[in-house]
């Protein structure tokens, strides 16, 4: 079966054929990234209106890489939830527009759970049940999947998402959007021992994340530098910021997967292209006996092949939508 899929949720416009949720015929991705450089995040109306230019070109390279012609496809993948609501609005609209005229079957897809499918592109083998560590921009969880189209939310964030704090330290520093990946790369400079930055746990909550606490002495740290006039020493303080956020998504990860007896483990979104969150998982894993999955890097991040991937398990799973399906900007990952 060979799905289109669309991916409009955040800065990147997306389209992908995907043949029975694991081989990838074509994935084409337009990045706004550069423009929203200029503020320092993502501008939800610059988004929207970059969404709707781009669309219809993307859609169509997708098609063409692909060397198929639309009347080729068995259906088409939207990521409808969760995101940025004008955002998505354009890739569920264009959807809708595609399935009515060609009468294909539409398949509304969540995010989360595409950046959980981008493992099945890369492992064939791969098969549910697992348990996964979620980290995005905008997410932070940990999700039992025990099928492609089931899961359960063991442990989340109460505040922001891993992907955020990396995100806002790295703006207190002047390091371009998006900061991860900047603070990734100059981390490496950096002696991770040099800042002692709090490892905050949630009470009665083993599996639960807090973030803003060591988001906010990071800042802090930054700004008490900058009033004394010293130099901020950027490699240092990513390297312990790093090793700080990567000490607390891996504790908690591996809690969860020995006190539910769980051997396979998986990590996914942005934050999973992170090089010590990859090794240091991979390192734990092992030394449990864990079988250990992780995104090849060109799909850790936002992409339409990963939507083909869970929107063939959506289809298969009898979700499918008509023309009444909406964009949602929040929406639990077990919400059906
Ligand atoms: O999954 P994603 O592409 O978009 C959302 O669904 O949110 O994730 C984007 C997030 C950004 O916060 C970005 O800074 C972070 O992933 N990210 C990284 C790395 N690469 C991307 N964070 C840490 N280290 C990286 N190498
Ligand atoms: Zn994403």
């Amino acid at each position: 079966m060979k799905i289109l899929s669309i991916e409009s949720s955040c800065d990147e416009t997306a389209a992908a054929v995907v043949e029975d949720g694991r081989k990838v015929l074509s994935s084409v991705i337009a990045s706004q990234v550069e423009e929203h450089k200029l503020y320092g995040g993502v501008v939800p109306e610059i988004a929207s209106r970059r969404h709707a230019e781009a669309i219809v070109p993307v859609v169509k390279n997708a098609l063409k890489e692909a060397e198929l012609e639309l009347d080729d496809i068995d259906a088409i993948a939207v990521t409808h939830a969760p995101g940025l609501i004008g955002a998505l609005l354009v890739g569920v609209n264009f959807a809708k527009g595609l399935s009515l005229s060609s009468g294909k079957p539409l398949i509304p897809t969540h995010h989360l759970r595409s950046h959980i499918a981008s493992n099945y592109i890369s492992y064939k083998e791969l098969k549910p049940p697992f348990l996964c560590l979620v980290v995005s921009g905008g997410h932070s969880h940990i999700v039992m999947v025990e099928d492609y189209t089931k899961m359960k939310v063991i442990g989340r964030t109460r505040d922001d998402a891993a992907g955020e704090a990396f995100d806002k330290a790295a703006r207190t520093m002047g390091m371009p959007y998006p900061g991860g990946i900047e603070m990734d790369r100059v981390a490496e400079l950096g002696d991770e021992n040099k800042f002692v930055f709090p490892r905050p746990v949630v009470r009665d909550a083993p599996y639960d994340f807090s973030f803003s606490g060591l988001k906010t002495a990071v800042i802090n740290l930054i700004h008490n530098m900058e009033q004394r006039g010293e130099k901020i020493p950027k490699e240092d303080i990513c390297a312990s910021f790093r090793k700080a956020v990567v000490d607390l998504l891996v504790h908690n990860f591996m809690k969860a997967a020995e006190d539910f007896g769980v051997k396979t483990l998986v990590v996914a979104g942005g934050v999973s292209a992170n090089s010590l969150l990859r090794k240091r998982l991979a390192e734990e894993s092992e030394k449990r006996g864990f079988k250990f999955y992780k995104p090849d890097k060109s799909v850790c991040t936002d992409n339409a092949a990963m939507v083909g991937a869970q929107g063939y398990y959506e289809y298969l799973s009898g979700n499918t939508a008509d023309l009444s399906l909406n964009a949602i900007a929040t929406l639990p990952i077990d919400y059906r």
